[in-house]
């Protein structure tokens, strides 16, 4: 079950709060004011039914949204509800993805299924928010077909949440608030956290690199880093609440803390995290090839808590497609640097993402990349068919014809899979440690470990376990996962 972050807090902050008051201007001093508002409505429904308010959170997208959700479900378990999986809940709120068009279709879709179910509970209130709401036609579409929609929200005023639930609930009319974008960070809000022993934290927002074919940049705004101090205390608040592994998340976390009105490099934050007494192992997601820099390479390298995993997106092996799709490096750039990070730390595991059919891509392009992954032999590599997303300036290209993009991508995908099913051999026999993070799905006599290199074993052991780093040999390579003993 989710973790409450500031649950002490939470009590003695609503305690202050006088709700016979005007409601109050600044943030977060306004949202708790509708917390508590919101706990006598939700407690009054409760008390009439006879029974508990469920609130029910999907997450469509990626870490980045992942982190969002458990910051909405904070406020919603504030305010009174019982968190549920199950969507025939009370209030259910969908925190979409638009970064290739199936992620949309598949929202579409759901959103059907929760019609159904509204029908069977009459007070049911659904939500929507995520990228997909800050693309204006979505809205429209979902204001003109998807009426039983109850409140429309965006990804810059997610911390919104209970104010635009209260006023839901207090009138009966959709409410929809999306903000074109934002400067204000607001934080300090109650969250819940899925892992007790793992966690993400945000060290910036939005994305300035308008790479041609991604809609990132439109839908979370432009890059803001938070101060190092606040990172570094949430962590520190993270670690006394128990969790052992943080991941650092932004678009392009190479970029941290240049637009600071002091400005650190994110080889400096992670100087500054590695310092945290108690945390055992740092993450970070994503780094973008055009912006890593010597000096992190070092970092990671004297690091004893950076984990041995570099997430490395190439989309493109083509430099001329890498200069039409505006990634600011080239093939002989990306090469070269995945040498030197593989010669300077031999033990890192390197995966990506790649892009077929990008527009304007020829056979040849395409055997770029197909040279790229020969040459580099990831760990693994997510492998994406092109998505076309209005707005941006590759939609506006020639597109490459489905059957050509089909055909290449099979042709990647099984590349892809025989040589990370041969590079995932390479540590069998040796003994290396693993944060067991629960009891596997499929044996419930084993549990799950990830390695520093985010590499999944499989071992003998039971929940007592979980959350714990242990050391366990590595037996058997199964392609893409290990299967090991205890040490
Ligand atoms: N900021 C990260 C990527 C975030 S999106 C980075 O720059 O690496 C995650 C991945 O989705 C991207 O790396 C890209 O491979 C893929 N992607 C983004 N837009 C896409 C599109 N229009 N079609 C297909 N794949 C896309
Ligand atoms: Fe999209 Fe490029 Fe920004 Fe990544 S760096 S989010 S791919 S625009
Ligand atoms: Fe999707 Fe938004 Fe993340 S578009 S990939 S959820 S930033």
């Amino acid at each position: 079950m989710a973790i409450m972050n500031i649950d002490e807090n939470l009590e003695a902050i609503l305690e202050k709060i006088d709700t016979n008051e005007t409601v109050p201007e600044s943030e977060p001093e306004r949202q708790y004011y509708y917390i508590k508002l919101l706990r006598k409505l939700i407690s009054d429904r409760s008390t009439a039914l006879g029974r508990p308010l469920t609130a029910c959170v999907q997450t469509f997208g990626c870490q980045m949204n992942a982190k969002d959700s458990e910051k909405l479900l904070g406020i919603l378990t504030a305010a009174g509800f019982e968190e549920t999986e199950s969507e025939a809940a009370d209030f259910v709120l969908y925190n979409t993805c638009t970064v290739r068009d199936n992620a949309n279709q598949r929202v579409y879709g759901r959103l059907g299924y929760l019609n159904a179910l509204k029908k069977e509970n009459r007070n049911m209130i659904i939500a929507i928010c995520g990228c997909m709401t800050q693309e204006p036609s979505v809205v429209e579409k979902l204001k003109k077909s998807y009426r039983f929609i109850d409140i429309i929200f965006g990804t810059h005023n997610i911390f919104q949440l209970a104010e635009l639930l209260y006023e839901r609930m207090t009138a009966d009319e959709m409410v929809v608030n999306v903000w074109d974008g934002t400067d204000k960070i607001v934080e300090e809000l109650p969250a819940v956290r899925k892992y007790p022993f793992k966690s993400g934290v945000n060290i910036m927002y939005g994305c300035n690199n308008f790479c041609t074919y991604c809609i990132v940049p439109y839908v979370r705004g432009r890059e803001r880093s938070r101060r190092p101090e606040e990172i570094i205390n949430e962590i520190k608040r993270l670690v006394g609440e128990g969790v052992k592994e943080v991941m650092l998340l932004g678009q392009n976390v190479n970029s941290y803390g240049k637009t600071l009105d002091e400005p650190v490099s994110f080889a400096q934050l992670l100087k500054m995290v590695e310092q945290i007494e108690g945390l055992e192992r740092i993450r970070f997601m994503t780094s973008h090839p055009k912006d890593l820099s010597d000096e992190l390479i070092e970092v990671m390298k004297n690091s004893k808590k950076i984990c041995r995993h570099l997430h490395l997106p190439l989309q493109s092996g083509s430099s001329r497609i890498l200069k039409a799709m505006n990634r600011r490096y080239d093939k002989e750039k990306y090469l070269a640097l995945a040498r030197k990070i593989k010669s300077e730390i031999p033990d890192i595991s390197l995966t990506t993402d790649i892009i077929v059919g990008f527009p304007g891509e020829t056979e040849e392009d395409f055997l770029e990349t197909m040279d790229v992954v020969e040459k580099v032999r990831y760990d693994s590599a997510f492998t994406f068919i092109y998505s076309k997303r209005t707005g941006t300036p590759a939609a506006a290209m020639e597109q490459v014809p489905e059957e050509d993009v089909k055909d290449r991508f099979n042709r990647l995908l099984d590349r892809v899979q025989k040589i990370s099913a041969e590079v995932c051999t390479k540590d069998t026999g040796k003994v290396m440690s693993a944060l067991v993070e629960g009891v596997d799905s499929h044996d419930s006599s084993m549990v799950t470990g990830r390695l520093s290199n985010n590499i999944m074993v499989h071992f003998k052991g039971d929940a007592s376990l979980i959350g714990e780093i242990v050391d366990v040999r590595l037996d058997e390579a199964k392609g893409f996962y290990y299967i090991g003993s205890r040490v």
